[in-house]
């Protein structure tokens, strides 16, 4: 089924999305849009449904799921309510509905074990999106949903992504257009009184330190292969995100030089026969040759690469493309969540001029 819905619906639920709620709470897969990325989501209570999210994926079983809900009310039968702390709850006032997800101690007997690998703990979040929150509260149900990709390929800001993926293979798509963020949300848990950002996303660093000034934040590690001799040999552990052809990024202080040494990478990569690519900024962009140059947003405005990301990395598969550079951008602010994103695309192959 496909439904297409206005992103500036009313309070009213439409026909599609009751219809589409209805199609959850029967145990089948919808996918649906928030303000991050698109979502596949399922009945998180019940373990067939939720099966349905890994084999539509084709996502490993040991990676746990996000739970979707419409309101803070209903996170007491997901969670040990009694290990909510004063921190945890700033966080919900301050970044609820939106783009962060907290890991709490999960309640026996609320969601299914699926949902959680096994872990005791589950990452919840309240979406920041009309359709969502609609989706949501008609269901009436917490809604896992992790980003509605085949396992491994970037995240949908589109609906057609999804189908590109997945048409043929889940219930439903609630088509409500581009995504807003384009990142996913921030992952985060709180131990020992500590902040380990898990997954950097929509909400920065920077924020989270402002909501809770006395607490210390840990970064993500930022794992690279380093210097020029990038290894070409595929498989590298933590790919995710990534085109079919070679891609490494390309990063430094002096924007003369970063241009440089990526036309000339391309230029050999050309010469050797491969058709290339190159990853830039809108201001950056006449400055290369190559197959296709894509202008992923402006690096004045970090926002704009984040909405654009993974759009540009769908494309360079849609054009065969063999070989890529891509220009990193600043590691603060959203940027922290771009590289992230990126260095994952690369497989970690990070050169620095
Ligand atoms: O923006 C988003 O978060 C999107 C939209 C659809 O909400 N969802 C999303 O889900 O990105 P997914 O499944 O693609 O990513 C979930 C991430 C994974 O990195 C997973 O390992 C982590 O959250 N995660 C989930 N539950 C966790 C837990 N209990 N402990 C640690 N990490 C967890
Ligand atoms: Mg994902």
């Amino acid at each position: 089924k496909y439904w297409k819905v206005d992103q500036g619906i009313g309070t009213e639920i439409g026909i599609e999305l009751a219809e589409a709620a209805q199609l959850l709470r029967s145990g089948e897969t919808v996918a649906f849009p928030t303000e991050t990325v698109y979502g596949l989501g399922a009945d998180a209570t019940n373990t067939a449904a939720v099966e349905g999210i890994f084999t539509a994926k084709g996502r490993p079983s040991d990676n746990p799921l996000i739970v979707h809900i419409a309101n803070v009310e209903q996170l007491s039968s997901l969670i040990l309510s009694d290990r909510v702390s004063a921190d945890h709850r700033q966080l919900m006032e301050v970044f609820w509905p939106g783009p962060l997800t907290i890991v709490l101690p999960v309640k026996t007997g609320g969601i299914s074990p699926l949902v959680t690998a096994g872990l005791k703990t589950v990452g919840v979040r309240i979406p920041d999106h009309p359709v969502a929150l609609q989706l949501l509260r008609e269901a009436g149900l917490p809604i896992a949903a992790p980003s509605a990709n085949s396992s491994g390929r970037p995240s949908p800001t589109l609906a057609s992504h999804v189908r590109d993926d997945l048409d043929g293979r889940i219930g439903g798509i609630v088509d409500g257009g581009a995504t807003g963020v384009g990142v996913e949300s921030t992952v985060i848990e709180l131990v020992g009184g500590e902040l380990y950002i898990l997954r950097p996303g929509g909400v920065t660093a920077e924020q989270l330190q402002s909501a809770l000034p006395a607490i210390r934040i840990h970064e993500p590690e930022r794992g690279e292969v380093q210097g020029a001799e990038t290894p070409r040999a595929p498989g590298m552990k933590y790919t995710h995100y990534a085109p079919k052809g070679f891609m490494h990024i390309v990063q430094g202080e002096d924007a003369e030089a970063v241009a440089e040494w990526i036309q000339h990478d391309i230029d050999a990569a050309k010469t050797r026969g491969e058709s290339t690519g190159i990853l830039t900024f809108e201001e950056r962009a006449s400055r290369y040759h190559a197959d296709l140059v894509i202008a992923c947003g402006l690096l004045s405005q970090p926002e704009t690469i984040a909405q654009d990301l993974y759009a540009a990395l769908r494309q360079f598969d849609q054009e065969g493309i063999q070989y890529i550079a891509a220009e990193g951008c600043p590691e603060t602010g959203i940027g922290l969540a771009i590289m992230n994103r990126l260095r994952k695309a690369a497989g970690h192959r990070l050169v620095r001029v």
